[in-house]
């Protein structure tokens, strides 16, 4: 089964028909600008698309998650402003979802014009577990295209969410694969399917229970795993190392025991790191110093000293790994790269995947902004995913209700 693409919706024509896009907005923001456009930049292209091709262009997206009702920390404006900035067309915000705002400006659309619904998570019945709920909320969307509409799923984000706008939408109007969400599929079908080798996995971010599921999919797969970030003390701990007051989480030392065994037996290799920074407390100026990994509580700090960064004999020997890789996936900053004095194992990371010959995919919103943030651009690596939650998924061997929907 395959779905349909953007490509056969313009052979079709589009011009004067309501084209209605789903779109990943869901970008980071510091109060009412937006911090990393990525998303932003990443949804033109379909956009464009359908704008030449003389489409009324509807676009649904979400932000944050707001509890089912409006809520103005939660509106759209501040993405969709930074969307009209970067568009070379025109491009509006509904002051509502499907209601009177809606209905009366996408009835009044031209074509090759653009207008952004407010947040769908505004409405409960968009994340609603009750299908009829959810159908009921789909229909609405679909009725803003009226007569002869189209939908576009370019969301890759959110293809893992079984939602209304996403999932529903697509069993009602006609539907197609936008370019986005093709590209991200074919760049995680090279990492699932016979990826070349060595393939070396990066894995860091702060908690191991929320990658269970994808490190136990990559055992076996990957030929080293690369751990930092906070989820590396719970491999340290699970080595019968003190962590001081770093991140811990106790319940998964046994999990942790299990993949290192289990790794072992099917030709995988975990690297854990040798060393790491200890800060005094949560802070950007807090002292600090590197320790060895086997020593964390001998810091100044003692046993209330906190690991917030891989050391530097890590980061070069990550790097190494790194730079000898045919494909690398890295998900998850190494440190707190927020604070300059704890990014420095971020920062290696990068910039070793910028100089590795391989093919390197960057995936997770966290890390995509953590490699902007510090200043490396898109194109200096083979792929930036705009899939957080959805990248994972993909290469946990999940089924994503976003894509299913669209196989026909
Ligand atoms: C993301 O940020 O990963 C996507 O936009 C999905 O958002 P969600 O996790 O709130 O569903």
């Amino acid at each position: 089964m395959t779905s349909h693409t953007l490509n056969e919706l313009l052979a079709e024509g589009v011009r004067g028909r309501h084209v209605l896009v789903r779109s990943d907005l869901n970008v980071p923001l510091d109060g009412s600008s937006v911090t990393d456009d990525g998303r932003i930049r990443a949804s033109l292209p379909v956009l464009q698309k359908l704008v030449d091709g003389g489409a009324r262009v509807l676009v649904s997206a979400h932000l944050g998650r707001p509890k089912g009702a409006p809520e103005e920390k939660y509106s759209l404006k501040p993405a969709v402003d930074r969307l009209a900035e970067l568009a070379g067309f025109p491009v509006s915000l509904a002051a509502d979802t499907v209601g009177a705002s809606a209905q009366d400006l996408s009835a009044k659309l031209a074509d090759g014009e653009v207008l952004v619904l407010e947040n769908v998570r505004f409405d409960p019945r968009e994340t609603s577990k009750d299908d009829a709920e959810r159908q009921a909320f789909a229909a609405e969307l679909a009725a803003l295209t009226g007569e002869n509409g189209a939908y576009v799923d370019d969301a890759f984000g959110a293809v893992h969410r079984k939602h209304a706008s996403v999932y529903d939408i697509a069993t009602i109007l006609p539907s197609y694969q936008g370019d986005l969400v093709r590209t991200e599929v074919e760049v995680l079908q090279k990492l699932t399917v016979s990826p070349e080798r060595p393939y070396v996995v990066v894995l860091g971010g702060s908690k191991v229970s929320d990658k269970l599921a994808v490190i136990d999919n990559l055992i076996g797969k990957a030929d080293t795993l690369l751990v930092g970030g906070g989820m590396l003390f719970t491999f340290l701990a699970a080595a019968g190392y003190k962590v001081g007051s770093s991140l811990l989480e106790e319940d998964q030392i046994p999990v942790v025991q299990d993949y290192l065994a289990r790794a072992e037996a099917a030709g995988s290799r975990f690297v854990v790191p040798t060393d790491v920074v200890v800060a005094s407390r949560f802070a950007a100026d807090a002292e600090h110093e590197v320790v060895p990994a086997s020593a964390i509580e001998e810091s100044a700090f003692g046993a209330s000293g906190i690991g917030l960064d891989i050391g530097p004999d890590t980061a070069a020997a990550f790097a190494e790994h790194i730079r000898g890789a045919k494909t690398v996936f890295w998900n998850g900053p190494m440190g707190v790269f927020e604070f300059e004095a704890f990014s420095q194992g971020t920062r290696a990371i990068a910039q070793a995947l910028t100089e590795t010959d391989g093919f390197t995919v960057v995936g997770g919103g966290d890390s995509a902004a953590a490699v902007r943030t510090l200043g490396f651009s898109d194109d200096q690596f083979g792929h930036i995913s705009t899939g957080g939650g959805a990248s994972l998924e993909y290469l946990e061997g999940k089924e994503l209700p976003g894509l299913s929907v669209l196989d026909r």
